[in-house]
């Protein structure tokens, strides 16, 4: 017999769990990096209205979805199809996204483990031990190799726990952690010379770049990928909230955890490079752009924090493992995916399902830490930049034209009793059927 569900206890559970998925590298770092190069808060202000407008939508899509067919995504959008068509087309997008969020965390596990290095780099160098510090910080294939190792271990700890006592309890222990440190750094950064010009570049908006094609492909993009969409990530956390939760206010509870911490984020990434440059660090690459790739983390960053002093040390120990818990909290999401497939889909246990896939990730982790050139650069393209938008597009569809609108009703009425007569249903069928694909296809064809 096939083991009972694992369920969130509490709102506040899946809250952290959900936002933890949500918040991650994407947040601290690409939101904040997007926005100082097309035109600051220009920036921010398409990010939060497409954030609202178009990714939120397709959040409601796929928690409702989730929670109804409480499945994994295959299953899921199987139980919604009817016909043998439809019922073909959900296994081949219910497992594209499978595949999908799989090479995600294969990329984004090698990037978490460099965050782990640079967390250990300064306890190194409290310690004095000048050679293991100068190891952590070189971009080596033995060090990238280790790392993403020990970074897919804990993940998968996590996950073999299940629901409630690995992705529940770690998301609710990490994500508080996350915000305290991340308000402390912003407190701190703040008050230094330099601090006000990067709060200057961040704030005040640049509007002539508002009507630039790519700035709103990059708003969306940034959006689809920090609010984890697509790939059944959302899906499977709903298929894990209980039937009394109101899904409209949770998933707006989702939607501006994240953006909130992406906002506070830039007020501390932006803010912190010019202070870089106060202290005579090169925060401006050879175009004459901010430096916005591995460069910011893994090389101004740090400068930055050396040029500290004492309190550098600590910063910088404060500052990655902020950046170890964010991507903690998203990478436990997405191995969550194909493990619940293979526990649901083909009756292994859960730990065993773990360990399996989780090895199988991490060796592709490693294929590419060994051709980093060729692959890196071609397995984020793909999988966010071309999969991550179709996908979200295809999970508007099965929402809204193949997923009979009654039965959408009934699942969010029963957390929701009154949501007939408010707005949530006045727009939200008519955004996810319309407005959300024809956008994203047109955004994605730009
Ligand atoms: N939302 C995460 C971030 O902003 O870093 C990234 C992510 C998590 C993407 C989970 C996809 C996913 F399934």
């Amino acid at each position: 017999m096939a083991a009972p569900r694992g369920e969130f206890t509490s709102r506040f559970g899946f809250l952290m769990a959900a936002s933890g998925s949500a918040v991650g590298l994407g947040n601290i770092w690409g939101f904040p990096t997007n926005a100082a190069s097309n035109g600051g808060a220009a920036f921010l202000f398409t990010y939060l209205i497409l954030a609202f407008a178009l990714a939120y939508p397709a959040l409601m899509a796929e928690l409702i979805i989730g929670r109804y067919a409480r499945a994994n995504a295959v299953t899921a959008l199987r139980t919604i199809s009817s016909g043998n068509k439809t019922r073909l087309a959900a296994l081949l997008v219910g497992f594209t996204g499978i595949v999908t969020v799989s090479f995600i965390l294969s990329f984004y596990g090698i990037v978490s483990g460099w965050m782990i290095a640079f967390f250990f780099d300064p306890i190194a160098r409290l310690l004095g031990a000048s050679q293991l510090s100068a190891w952590l910080t070189a971009d080596a294939v033995m060090r990238n190799s280790l790392f993403v190792v020990l970074f897919m271990l804990l993940t998968i700890y996590i996950i073999s726990a299940g629901v409630k006592e690995g992705i529940e309890k770690w998301a609710s222990r990490l994500m508080p952690s996350l915000i305290v440190i991340l308000l402390l750094l912003i407190v701190y950064v703040l008050t230094l010379p330099g601090a006000m010009d990067g709060l200057r570049a961040y704030l005040i908006p640049d509007f002539s770049l508002i009507a630039d094609p790519s700035l709103l492909v990059d708003a969306m993009g940034q959006a689809f990928f920090s609010l984890s969409l697509g790939v059944g990530t959302m899906l499977i956390y709903g298929s894990y909230i209980s039937s009394k939760e109101n899904l409209p206010t949770i998933g707006s509870l989702v939607a501006l955890l994240d953006v909130g911490i992406a906002v506070l984020a830039g007020m501390l990434i932006l803010p912190a490079m010019y202070v870089a440059l106060a202290n005579g660090v090169e925060i401006y690459d050879d175009a004459g752009g901010l430096i916005a790739g591995p460069g910011l983390i893994v090389s101004v960053l740090p400068s930055l924090f050396t040029t500290m002093g004492a309190i550098g040390v600590f910063v910088a120990i404060a500052f990655f493992a902020l950046m170890t818990i964010a991507s903690l909290t998203s990478s436990i999401s997405m191995l969550e995916v194909p493990v619940a497939y293979a526990v649901e889909h083909h009756g292994l246990e859960r730990r065993r399902a773990a360990i399996l896939i989780g090895s199988i990730i991490t060796v592709i982790s490693l294929i590419i830490v060994f051709n980093f050139d060729p692959l890196f650069d071609l397995v984020v393209t793909v999988t966010t930049e071309v999969s991550q938008p179709l996908l979200g597009f295809a999970f508007c569809i099965f929402a809204a034209w193949i997923w009979q609108r009654s039965e959408v009703l009934e699942e969010i009425k029963q957390g929701c009793p009154e949501v007939e007569s408010g707005i949530f249903w006045k727009i939200w069928p008519f955004y996810v059927k319309f407005i959300c694909p024809v956008a994203i296809l047109v955004v994605y064809f730009q």
